[in-house]
């Protein structure tokens, strides 16, 4: 018998065939008319698959009937056209196998309507619920889709390394790597840690960023991108903020910005209508039970062109806007949540492109205007998360951008390779970061971000 998942058997074109069908109990009832209906789910799609269990069944009274949220079953039967709204099949069962049992007094999942911050701590549980199996789905559908787009455009994969000996965004917000006993800790005479003594013979942290190591095989191979983990030890428990997240970042040798911003504009374009198309199912699910907006918001961006507004006319309309902001608008700070907030939700009701922001709040690598205050950087912002990507043409000119680095307080000597790009065969590049946790929260209107990632990791949080 064929073992069909729970998404094919729903299918009206299974009616007729003798299947099997494995998955977890979500619930059972009891018909008077002496047979059970059990709720099956495999993860394969958002529905379940209802189950008609006659009471003549040999394990019937022995097992069925104690059946409840959690067992893991095998069912053999026949799928049949259901007289039931919202459903097309329904399986007719020959014989139910219980592979596990779940108590259903000890069992955390049982009850429905579980805070997501209880559902927090059960991490290990909480992709059986509904809302994390969605979430995993959408994921999912929207790793593909990244992959896709860039495979299409000739942007090659590039495995960037985790454990790095650079700092990218100079923010010093990093996590350290070492093999030195902290208890035990060998010392210069000075008193300075001595470096030499650990594995890799100096100090080396997490990276925050594939970008450096990225440009070097962009400047050879023209466009890549990366996609892996990235680690941030900045302290802030918000609600769009990791220590742990996945970023993409494409680099794309003779790239100037606008072409950065048309590249990221399709990017996004792209997995929006990605989404739009195959997760239809599970984007039902969240417009009606986390945010009605949602299929509305990924509508718009898959269709309306990002509006694209420089710093300074952003903080134009900031000071002009007559709110009172936590924090003061002026130029030359760095736009806070509730200005990016502001712009998108309340001034444009879209995503937009905000770009050449003074250098004194971006990192290094972003190319000089001719202004001298201003560097070639962009920020794709988006309402509701705000950022959600970040990135830059970036300085091609060795003299300045070694200027910059000093101006940073960064040690030109340990960046030699990356200054060796710009003295051999220099040419204008650029790139941008994608926070893909901060893109699901847009896609699925989740309002955590540690509810868009398996094992979240936060401060005074890893447990799993
Ligand atoms: O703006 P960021 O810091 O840019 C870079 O790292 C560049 N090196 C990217 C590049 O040009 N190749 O980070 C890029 C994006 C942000 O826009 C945000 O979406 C996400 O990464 N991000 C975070 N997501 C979750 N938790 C955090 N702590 C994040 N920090 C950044
Ligand atoms: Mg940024």
């Amino acid at each position: 018998m064929p073992w069909l998942s729970v998404v094919q058997a729903r299918k009206a074109e299974s009616v007729g065939d003798g299947v099997e069908i494995r998955g977890w109990v979500r619930t059972r009832r009891d018909s008077k008319g002496g047979f059970s209906f059990l709720e099956i789910n495999d993860g394969s799609c958002m529905g379940n698959l209802q189950v008609i269990v006659p009471a003549e069944l040999g394990n019937y009274q022995s097992e069925v009937l104690k059946l409840g949220a959690g067992c893991s079953v095998v069912v053999e039967g026949e799928l049949k056209a259901s007289p039931a709204k919202g459903q097309a099949t329904e399986l007719a069962a020959r014989s139910v196998r219980v592979l596990g049992w779940a108590d259903p007094v000890a069992y955390p999942m049982q009850k429905k309507g579980h805070t997501f911050e209880f559902l927090r701590t059960q991490a290990h549980l909480r992709a059986r619920t509904n809302t994390f199996g969605a979430v995993a789905r959408v994921r999912n559908r929207i790793c593909d889709s990244i992959h896709s787009f860039f495979q299409e455009k000739g942007f090659l994969l590039v495995h960037t390394p985790i454990i790095t000996g650079s700092d990218c965004e100079g923010a010093g917000q990093m996590f350290r790597v070492t093999t030195l006993d902290p208890a035990n800790t060998p010392r210069l005479p000075d008193g300075a840690v001595d470096y030499s003594r650990d594995f890799f013979g100096k100090p080396t942290h997490l990276t925050v960023s594939g970008q450096l190591e990225g440009e070097t095989y962009a400047c050879s191979l023209g466009r890549i991108y990366t996609f892996g983990p990235t680690f941030r030890a900045e302290n802030s428990n918000t609600a769009r903020h990791l220590a742990e997240f996945w970023m993409i970042e494409p680099e794309a040798a003779f790239f100037t910005l606008l072409e950065n911003m048309d590249l990221a504009e399709s990017f996004l374009r792209r997995i929006a209508s990605d989404v739009l198309e195959h997760c239809s199912e599970d984007l039902d699910f969240f417009v009606e039970r986390i945010d009605k907006t949602a299929r509305a918001a990924l509508t718009q961006l898959a269709t309306v062109p990002f509006r694209r507004i420089s710093y300074t006319e952003a903080v134009r309309l900031l000071e002009n806007s007559g709110e009172s902001f936590e924090y003061p608008v002026r130029w030359g700070i760095d736009l806070q949540s509730e200005h990016e907030r502001w712009l998108t939700e309340k001034q444009f009701k879209q995503p937009i492109i905000v770009f050449d922001y003074p250098k004194e709040i971006k990192a290094f690598y972003m190319r000089l205007n001719d202004d001298g205050k201003t560097v070639r950087a962009m920020d794709v912002l988006v309402p509701r998360v705000g950022e959600i990507i970040g990135g830059s043409q970036r300085e091609e000119r060795l003299d300045v951008l070694e200027a910059r680095m000093r101006e940073c307080h960064l040690d030109p000597e340990a960046y030699w390779w990356y200054l060796d790009l710009r003295r051999y065969g220099t040419v204008p590049h650029a790139g941008f970061g994608l926070g893909l946790e901060r893109l699901v929260q847009m896609v699925t209107g989740m309002a955590n971000i540690r509810d868009v990632i398996p094992f979240p990791r936060t401060p005074q949080s890893a447990e799993f």
